[in-house]
């Protein structure tokens, strides 16, 4: 049996995460590897600061990197592991700012999107900006903080107050400011891709709120994207350099794709329960090729 290694953030702790480390597990197991769960503190079993203390006899034969701790993900690529999503992919898609930069001129269609200027002192002393801003993107505008999941930092503001408001109120937390997308409001497409291959997809939909996110009550349905679509969601994945992602699409006034963002370790459960399709195992078989090349 191989050993290969789990990274995972130690310090998300709930049932909701470790179901979904235990169906990567189980997954390897039946492909007969013995996935080791590593949480990402236990910093010396990692990679130990001594190099005479560094005990390769355990070398895993890959590493599934279910976190956004890109630090340790470059540090393990340094040792030459092999490591999924590579640490540069997982970077690009923590980082909104960072997708944002990483796919444009690339032919994604993406929401107008202004990334908000660095500033030395620990809040605006000066909004000018978002003068500039409201003046190209109108109102209601989103704006979302960098790094944030589930779409718990992502907010719309219907005004130059209320965006003020916001922005003293996300502190020094790094954000990005987009076009709102009134023509997919409440509504996007979650499509998983491993390899260059869509696994399966899902409709998203929430009636009383305009982030489409599950965990924020929005209702899944099965849906077959569209050759558009389906194109997007692998040319994102090939532009980062993805080796699995799940892609979030909205959609444009007539219907096109217009790229929300780009997950690097996306939740599968509920994809599960949609579609009855379990994700792990295609990374799995995608893992188990790639290593054999
Ligand atoms: N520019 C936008 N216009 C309209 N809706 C948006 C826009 N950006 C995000 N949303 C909605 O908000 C949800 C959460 O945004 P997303 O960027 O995916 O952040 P998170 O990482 O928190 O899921 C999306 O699924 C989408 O429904
Ligand atoms: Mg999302």
């Amino acid at each position: 049996m191989k050993t290969a290694w789990l990274v995972v953030n130690g310090y998300l702790k709930s049932e909701k995460f470790e179901e979904i480390y235990s169906w990567l597990i189980e997954a390897a197991k039946e492909r007969n590897i013995n996935l080791k769960k590593l949480p990402n503190d236990q910093l010396d079993s990692i990679i130990p600061a001594d190099p005479e203390n560094i005990n390769w006899r355990e070398r895993p034969e890959f590493v599934l990197f279910w976190d956004k701790d890109v630090n340790l993900a470059r540090m393990l690529e340094r040792e030459g592991f092999r490591v999924f999503n590579n640490a540069d992919g997982i970077e690009a898609c923590d980082d909104k700012a960072l997708t944002f930069i990483r796919l444009k001129n690339k032919n994604i269609k993406m929401p107008k999107t202004f990334i908000a200027p660095m500033t030395f002192d620990k809040e605006y002393k000066d909004y000018t900006f978002l003068l500039q801003v409201e003046g190209s993107l109108g109102y209601p505008m989103v704006i979302k903080e960098n790094k944030g999941s589930f779409g718990e930092q992502v907010y719309l503001v219907n005004s130059y107050y209320e965006a003020v408001d916001k922005i003293k109120e996300i502190g020094h937390h790094e954000f990005i400011m987009q076009e709102f997308m009134e023509s997919s409001k409440g509504k996007d497409v979650r499509i998983h891709v491993v390899g260059d291959e869509i696994v399966t997809a899902m409709e998203r939909v929430n009636e009383n709120d305009f982030r489409a996110n599950i965990t924020n009550g929005g209702k899944m349905k099965k849906y077959t994207p569209t050759k558009e679509q389906a194109q997007m969601a692998i040319d994102v994945c090939r532009e980062l350099n993805l080796d699995f992602a799940g892609v979030d699409i909205m959609f444009g006034k007539e219907g096109e794709p217009v790229l929300c963002e780009v997950n690097s370790n996306a939740h599968f459960k509920n994809i599960y329960d949609c579609t009855g399709v379990n994700v792990s195992e295609s990374i799995l078989d995608y893992i188990v090729k790639s290593i054999k090349d």
